[in-house]
């Protein structure tokens, strides 16, 4: 009987799962939307976390062309030091949230300095990389875009601390080499390759954190000199489009040299809730935008490559497109790849940010296609005409009615198809 009852409970889970899974196909099934769980969960300590997204092109060969980047985000509880690693990956890191230090060590020599939300730090492949959380309340988290050197898409740590979790690379190598190579016994490198057992992020002691301060006077001169070398603040950029609707901030390597090699740009929109922004296209690049803080959704035309060689050939006048379609919450990750239209929107009671960073950045335009100045604006009038197929006097009825340029107020409506509350 009671066997029986199961069977039942399991085939109605089967049965509700089936029936949720095919309401909206689109809602996180699509290859250009990733979810919260479409991450995993590559590092945990009781302090914190390093997390990769999936690979690209685990789930559909469209996203070839971004197969080499991987996105990554690391959250470090506060008082915590990240015990240092270099990594097989050139990367993009950009501070999402709280403060501390970041530490490189690279051609022989160390720079430390302090970051603070919104900064951006091109590390190197190989540098050696170690932060620490100086805060006591809040957590430490960065989101990053990572181009392994080796392997497509594949990248590992090496971790120069640790000794037992994490392993240390001295590790792996005989004894022999490493008495020789360290000229000391194996009893001593024992003692110091077999103590770090509590994991990649670790408590420090308020002492140690204070010890670690990079020095304060040079700090200042930092910011105002040195900053275009080592890092920038992306809020400290002038807006490129702000309005009560949102503002959007951009870093390329114009302003920031250390992005010009991965050719990578990195942007951030700050939705105000009942905020969108135009429906517009990247003219280069593939953006790939992870939810930052709020919420709201996310809109994209993509071209209907589903479509059969009978339904070509049944209608071979020109291609169809298709709604991608999804909520946006944090740690949501969209891709909009080169040419796609697509919107972004804060829900209507919460302002929505979103980091995006850009490959293939080298000259790419933002290019509108709605508002003061759409593509369609640019069209003569008989352009117009034409490729309407009315008066002229009609498409500027409609396509001159939005004044503003970039972030428009959103629908009033609840947005169909899911919930935005
Ligand atoms: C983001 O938008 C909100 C709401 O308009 C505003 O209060 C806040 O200052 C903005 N933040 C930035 C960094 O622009």
């Amino acid at each position: 009987m009671k066997f029986e009852g199961s069977i039942c409970l399991v085939l109605l889970l089967v049965y509700a799962s089936i029936t949720l899974g095919t309401k909206d196909p689109e809602q996180g099934q699509s290859p250009y939307v990733f979810e919260d769980k479409h991450f995993i969960t590559g590092m945990q300590t009781p302090h914190g976390r390093i997390r990769f997204l999936e690979k690209f092109t685990d789930r559909s060969k469209l996203l070839r062309g971004i197969e080499n980047y991987r996105i990554s985000t690391l959250e470090a509880d506060p008082q915590t030091f990240t015990v240092p690693s270099h990594w097989d990956s050139d990367a993009v890191f950009f501070v999402t949230n709280g403060w501390g230090t970041i530490s490189l060590i690279k051609h022989g020599r160390r720079e430390s300095f302090n970051l603070r939300q919104g900064d951006i730090v091109r590390v190197e492949a190989g540098t050696t990389t170690y932060l620490i959380n100086r805060d006591n309340k809040q957590k430490f988290v960065f989101a990053k875009i990572l181009r392994p050197v080796n392997n497509p898409g594949q990248f590992e740590p090496f971790y120069v601390g640790g000794g037992d979790n994490p392993d240390s690379v001295y590790s792996a190598l005989s004894n022999e080499i490493l008495e020789a190579a360290f000229n000391t016994r194996r009893e001593r490198l024992e003692r110091v390759f077999g103590k770090q057992k509590q994991g990649v992020i670790i408590k420090a002691s308020e002492e140690q954190i204070r010890a670690l301060a990079p020095e304060e006077e040079e700090e200042e001169e930092e910011e105002e000199e040195g900053s275009r070398e080592k890092l920038i603040n992306i809020y400290k950029q002038h807006p490129i489009y702000s309005n009560q609707y949102g503002q959007l901030y951009h870093v390329d390597s114009s302003q920031y040299k250390k992005l010009q090699d991965l050719d990578v740009s990195v942007s951030l929109a700050n939705i105000t809730q009942g905020g969108m922004t135009t429906l517009y296209y990247n003219s280069k690049s593939t953006m790939i935008a992870i939810v930052v803080g709020g919420e709201g959704y996310f809109e994209m035309a993509r071209p209907d490559l589903s479509r059969s060689s009978q339904e070509l050939e049944d209608r071979p006048t020109g291609p169809s497109y298709k709604k991608v379609s999804s909520r946006l919450r944090r740690a949501t990750v969209i891709v909009a790849p080169a040419g796609y239209p697509f919107i972004l929107a804060a829900s209507r009671n919460q302002n929505l940010q979103v980091l995006a960073f850009k490959v293939n950045a080298y000259k790419n335009q933002r290019v509108p296609l709605i508002g003061r100045r759409s593509v369609v604006s640019h069209l003569e009038r008989q352009a117009k005409e034409l490729a309407f197929g009315i008066s002229a006097r009609e498409v500027d009825e409609v396509f001159g009615k939005q004044q503003e340029e970039f972030f428009f107020k959103g629908p009033q409506q609840q947005h169909q198809g899911f919930s935005v509350e």
